[in-house]
Parts: C-alpha cells; sequence; structure tokens
C-alpha cells in the first residue's frame, strides 16, 4: 500500500542519527555475519565504504542506483543497505516470484508495520492475518461495482465545482497542488460520508497533513521515536479517533443509515468478521485513515503526470479530446446531464494514457516484502530468510533492450503500446513465470495478493477528472517537463508543476 522509498529521504538531523546508527550497525554485522550462503544472489557494493557507500548512493538516488545493480548482475541480485541485505528482483520472471508467494513467506505486514502508529492498533499490517484480509476484502468491496457507478457523478460534481471556483481564465496554477486539493474533495465525498464533506472537511484534511507529515524517514527505523513528529502524529491520530468514533456512533443509532448512506464509511460500520462481529469504530476510523494514505497522493500524483504528459504530447491529447468530447456529445444526445460510469469506463484512448502514465511514472517505485520461514528460491539463487525483496514498478517497466525487456523504447510515451495487437503488457518475455502462471509485466497497481483494492476507483476518478477539465480547459504547459522526486516516500513532480489555463470554447 506504501512505498517504503522513505530510506532514501534522509533529511539533516535524520542523516547525523543514521549515520551514528550505521557504524554501530557496520560493527555488528562485520562482528556477527558469518556471510551469505553460496546460493544467495551476487552482492552489488558502490563506493569505497562497504554497506556505507552503498547507502550514501541509495540515499542519492534509489532507482539510479537498482537500474545500475540490474546492469552489472541482472534480474536478481542483493544490496546491503544500511545493514539490512536486499534483494532486488526486476523484470517480470524475477518478480513474478515476489508477487506469486503468500505471506507466510513473504511478509508484507513485516515491512510495512511501520504505519501502526498512523492506521492503529489492529489494523490492516499490525492485524493477525485472518482478520487483515477480512479488513481488506471491505476495502476491496467498498470500492468496486455498484459503489464505482455511484461514485462517477460525484466526483463529475466536484471537479466541475472545483475547475469553476479555483481555475481562472489565462491563469498560470500549479497542477499538483490542484489535483491534491481535488482529489481529496472527491475522496472525502466518495469515502468519508456527507457529514465529512459537508461540516467536517477542513479538520479531517488538516488531521490528515499533520498524519503525513509524522512519517518521517527515523519512523521506518524507530516509529516510536521520542521526536516531535512522532508526537503531532500520535495527538492527530487521536483527534481522527474522536471523529469517526462519533460519526459511527451516530450512524449506528440511527437504523434507516445503511439505506440513506452510501459511501465507503457505511460500508466498513456495516461489515461484519467472518465470526459475526462488527468492525469497531476505532477499526472504521483505521481503516479510512488506511484508505486515505493508499489513494491520495498515488491518485494526486497521477492525474498530475497524466495532464502534464497530454499537455506535451499533441497526437493523444487531441485523440482524447475527441473521445472526451464524444461522450459528452452522446450524453446530450440523450438528454442527460450526469456523466456515468459506463460512459467513463469506455473512454480507451483515456484509458492508454492512463496506464502508460503509470508505467512512466509509478508513484509507488519499490514495493518490499520481507522472506520468511523459508529462503525464496529464484532461478538458480535462494534469496535468505530475513532479505528484504524488493520489486520495483519504475525500474521494471523501463528495462533495457536485453531478457527482461518488455516494454520497446521504454522511455518514449506511447499509449498505444497497450492497444490491441501490440499488448506489450500482456507480451514477452516467456509469458510464463516460473510458477507457470502469466508473468505480469505491467506493476504500476502491484500485483498478486497485495494488488491495489482501489485500482478501478483510482481509474475512474482519474479518468473522470480529465473529462471534466477537457471539456471546459485548453491547458498549455509552463516551463520544461519536471523529473520525479525520488526521495520523495511516495513519488511526484520535483518542482512545481506550472500550466496555463483557459476556458474553451467548444465549436
Ligand atoms: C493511481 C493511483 C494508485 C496507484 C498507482 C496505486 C498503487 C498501488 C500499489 C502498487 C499497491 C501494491 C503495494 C504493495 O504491493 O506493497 C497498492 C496497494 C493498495 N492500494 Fe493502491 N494505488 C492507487 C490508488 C489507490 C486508491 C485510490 C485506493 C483506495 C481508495 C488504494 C488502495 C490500496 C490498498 C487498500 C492497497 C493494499 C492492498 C493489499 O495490501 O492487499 N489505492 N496500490
Amino acid at each position: 500500500m506504501l512505498d517504503m522509498s522513505m530510506l532514501q529521504q534522509i533529511g539533516w538531523v535524520e542523516a547525523s542519527i543514521a549515520v551514528v546508527v550505521a557504524a554501530i550497525l557496520l560493527i555488528a554485522i562485520v562482528t556477527l555475519s558469518g556471510g551469505r550462503p553460496s546460493d544467495a544472489p551476487p552482492m552489488y557494493t558502490v563506493g569505497n565504504l562497504p554497506f556505507i557507500g552503498t547507502f550514501l548512493e541509495f540515499a542519492k538516488n534509489p532507482v539510479a542506483l537498482v537500474a545500475q545493480g540490474y546492469e552489472k548482475h541482472g534480474s536478481c541480485y542483493s544490496m546491503n543497505i544500511f545493514g539490512q541485505n536486499m534483494t532486488f528482483l526486476l523484470g517480470p520472471i524475477a518478480h513474478d516470484r515476489f508477487f506469486s508467494e503468500d505471506d507466510r513467506f513473504l511478509s508484507q505486514s513485516e515491512v510495512y508495520k511501520f504505519m501502526t502508529p498512523v492506521f492503529g492498533k489492529g489494523i490492516v499490517y499490525d492485524a493477525p492475518p485472518k482478520m487483515m484480509s477480512s479488513q481488506m476484502a471491505f476495502i476491496k468491496g467498498a470500492l468496486k461495482g455498484d459503489a464505482l457507478h455511484r461514485y462517477v457523478p460525484i466526483i463529475v460534481k466536484e471537479a466541475e465545482d472545483y475547475f469553476e471556483k479555483h481555475w481562472k481564465d489565462g491563469e498560470i496554477v500549479d497542477l499538483h497542488e490542484s489535483m491534491a486539493e481535488l482529489i481529496i474533495l472527491t475522496a472525502s465525498s466518495c469515502l468519508m460520508g456527507t457529514e465529512v464533506r459537508e461540516t467536517l472537511f477542513d479538520k479531517v484534511a488538516s488531521i490528515f497533513k499533520r498524519l503525513d507529515d509524522g512519517i518521517t524517514p527515523l519512523s521506518f527505523f524507530w516509529p516510536t521515536a521520542p521526536i516531535p513528529a512522532h508526537w503531532d502524529r500520535d495527538a492527530a491520530r487521536a483527534d481522527m479517533g474522536k471523529i469517526f468514533s462519533e460519526l459511527v456512533q451516530k450512524r449506528r443509532a440511527d437504523p434507516t443509515s445503511s439505506k440513506k448512506y452510501h459511501d465507503v464509511l457505511q460500508v466498513f460500520v456495516d461489515s461484519k468478521y467472518k465470526d459475526g462481529s462488527s468492525t469497531t469504530e476505532e477499526q472504521v476510523c483505521g481503516l479510512m485513515v488506511a484508505l486515505l494514505f493508499a489513494g491520495q497522493h498515488t491518485s494526486s500524483i497521477t492525474t498530475t503526470w497524466l495532464t502534464l504528459l497530454l499537455s506535451r504530447n499533441p497526437a493523444s491529447f487531441a485523440a482524447v479530446r475527441k473521445e472526451v468530447d464524444a461522450a459528452w456529445d452522446s450524453l446530450a444526445a440523450e438528454g442527460g446531464s450526469e456523466l456515468d460510469f459506463a460512459r467513463v469506463d469506455a473512454l480507451e484512448e483515456l484509458n492508454r494514457c492512463f496506464l502508460e502514465t503509470l508505467r512512466l511514472y509509478p508513484p509507488l517505485v519499490m514495493l518490499m516484502r520481507k522472506v520468511m520461514g523459508k529462503p525464496l528460491k529464484v532461478g538458480k539463487y535462494n534469496v535468505p530468510v530475513g532479505d528484504i525483496v524488493v520489486a520495483s514498478p519504475q525500474v521494471s517497466h523501463r528495462l533495457p533492450e536485453g531478457p527482461d525487456q518488455v516494454f520497446t523504447k521504454p522511455d518514449t510515451f506511447d499509449p498505444d503500446r497497450f492497444k490491441e495487437g501490440r499488448e506489450e503488457h500482456k507480451g514477452r518475455p516467456s509469458g510464463l513465470g516460473e510458477t507457470g502462471k502469466s508473468v505480469k509485466n505491467f506493476i504500476g497497481f502491484g500485483g498478486g495478493h497485495h494488488s491495489c483494492r482501489g485500482e478501478q476507483f483510482a481509474r475512474v476518478q482519474a479518468k473522470a477528472v480529465l473529462s471534466v477539465m477537457l471539456r471546459d480547459w485548453e491547458i498549455e504547459p509552463v516551463g520544461p517537463m519536471p523529473k520525479p522526486n525520488f526521495a520523495a516516500i511516495v513519488v511526484g513532480p520535483d518542482v512545481g508543476t506550472p500550466i496555463r489555463v483557459r476556458r474553451r470554447a467548444r465549436k
């Protein structure tokens, strides 16, 4: 759900702590380590200082370092970063192992449990495995089928109101800022419900920000370290708990609420575990927080890159605009005014651009699990227990020509690679992973047991927002295309994202 690339996001205070801890770890490693088994993947080291040298390079630009490691050792190799052995599984054949093994042997909770102070005790990564999978099922159920149909008109209305209120003809706006504001509005309407959207929105948005600021690089190693950011995070979590407890109590006291409310909050209020017990108020709050963390930055960043890429690729822009205009025209011809799920879902050109955006700029650049119980067999190697294994959408989607490449000219924006007839995401290298199942080439939404539960929601959300934007606005790029900021937890543009917006006069 989260990208753990915070390892590289080191501020000065944390950097000092990191160097001291690294020195202690280095001594411990050198003293205690009996070396790796001979069938472990090869170790990639850089710089003159073993362990610390690699860590410093990783902190600078993890994606570049991981890609260099691929050039030297191929699709499976290890690095020691900050005393932790990390094994990279790059390209479809290698990362197939990552996505096909279950939680007993590749643990997600072990690497993401530092989020417990944010999500809450007993929520997702802190819950026993059966409870965690029930909670994930509640999330999945809330974000598909009929629910999605209901959410589309709500998202469209939020987008129309937002652009009307905040964008002025001829002005330069910061696209990423706009998308972040709009996405949290749509999330509050669809997920958190009318009470939050209408009366508590500012409060919830500011608590979310405090929680977000409370995740520092140090939190990954020491989530309860006594630092101001953690104290404020804990206070913010308690504030969020109070808000949602009251909401849940009110809804549970109202016998008509299940019929009255159609948001994700109500789904969580009504959800029951297999033993028949209901979710607690604390769990409902934790699940809402988890959803916000999973969906807010990922969606706002992807919608930003998508718009930036369209504004710089006239042919794709023209094709998407034609398709979007046709959808609105067909709606008008039927006398309708609300763009519906079916029309948004059918926007194929836009869908391909969305996928191509995620292929080039996945916001979660490295996904992690810990090897538990028995070594993980990957080709001729056995990845030792205790290693963290990493699948990287960012690196795997852009592998150079060679045995693991699936996307041709990988640095080029080419949405048609997903078109029938080409479908690079379904193709090479062999079509089969080691497990004998089809390999997954495109991993922007992850894969296997823990693939994104919000994929469909994220897709229709981005497409609905773009449908409104392209109907009403001309967008013109300002300045050079930003680069990804790989020092961020969820990777977005490294600088501001100005675009000039002009009201569109439709012919
Ligand atoms: C473009 C937007 C999004 C992208 C690129 C994205 C990407 C991902 C990825 C790569 C994972 C797998 C993480 C891993 O394997 O460690 C994931 C998991 C998850 N995502 Fe998303 N996501 C997006 C939007 C959303 C939204 C909007 C929601 C919900 C509102 C959501 C809910 C989840 C959940 C609950 C999981 C955890 C699944 C599990 O661990 O079983 N995501 N997402």
